[in-house]
């Protein structure tokens, strides 16, 4: 499987990516804790990769993809066909960033070989460079067996939405002091056990801070702290694609509001007949 985006022909709509350059990897990413801030963005299709890509160390293939793309409730429908999709898609659109794959609910937690099945399954038909998975201490073992055969994880802890049914809701972790101490534990877990990274993710600020200190790999913070080694946001949050922002959201931009604006135009345009107009029609022959 090609892991460049070379389609070119006159009839495709896509954009294909610039020359490649040299993809960067697994170990260059670990080797920067401490050092530049890693800037990670989810993408779920091939045109955003291709323009998130550029800018970013990281490119996730984020299993928020089920509420953004599908609608669904909540992440825990999505599955790994979904994953796999779209991450042949972002594997495609891109050629700078790591791309990292989220294992979707119930592929991992089973056991160990379940979780190499799967990951094995993603990294297989889609050509991505990592998966992700949440937990701490109960995941702990999976995430040593997956990288001692080869499939780099990326951990995430503290707020881990595949657990909204045990968590009762999205609020922020770590507000009691248990709570605060089992966080921590859970990311020194994964760490020990080989994760390359983690995303921290929905913690108050000192645990954040904690967990960067203590742990050897790089922290990636989502409504966590600016002294975690990386952050992600959701692109289409960060892009302003929809009105309610979470706290831990700054819009970027205000593409809903653009989009709202351009359908209006087009919409009215079509109304009055003036769409299209003789640019966009093709003459006779004479
Ligand atoms: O699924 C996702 O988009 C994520 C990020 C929010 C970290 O896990």
């Amino acid at each position: 499987m090609s892991t460049t985006y070379t389609l070119d022909t006159a009839t495709s709509r896509a954009t294909p990516t610039p020359a490649p350059l040299k993809r960067l990897t697994v170990p260059a990413i670990r080797r920067q804790k401490g050092g530049t801030p890693l800037v990670m963005l989810t993408a779920y299709t091939v045109r955003t990769a291709q323009l998130l890509d550029p800018h970013c160390d990281l490119l996730l293939v984020g299993d928020s993809l089920g509420q953004v793309i599908y609608g669904l409730p909540s992440t825990v429908p999505v599955t790994l066909e979904m994953m796999a999709a779209h991450g042949a898609a972002v594997v495609r659109g891109s050629y700078h960033a790591v791309v990292v794959i989220d294992m979707p609910f119930g592929s991992y937690e089973a056991s160990p070989e379940r979780a190499f099945e799967s990951a094995a399954f993603l990294l297989k038909q889609t050509g991505a460079a990592a998966v992700k998975l949440e937990g701490g201490e109960a995941m702990a073992s999976t995430v040593r067996f997956l990288s001692e055969r080869g499939v780099p994880v990326m951990g995430h802890v503290g707020l881990t939405p595949q657990a909204v049914n045990m968590l009762g809701g999205y609020g922020a972790r770590g507000r009691t002091e248990a709570e605060a101490d089992k966080i921590v534990a859970d990311a020194q877990a994964i760490a020990d056990a080989g994760a390359f990274a983690m995303v921290v993710e929905g913690v108050v600020e000192p645990i954040a801070v904690a967990i960067t200190r203590a742990v050897a790999c790089p922290t990636i913070g989502i409504g966590a702290s600016a002294q975690c080694d990386g952050q992600v946001l959701v692109a289409e949050d960060m892009l302003g694609l929809f009105e309610r922002t979470p706290r831990f959201v700054k819009r970027f931009a205000a593409m809903a509001e653009l989009m709202g604006e351009a359908a209006a135009t087009y919409a009215a345009e079509v109304r009055e007949r003036r769409f299209p107009g003789p640019e966009q029609v093709y003459a006779a022959k004479p």
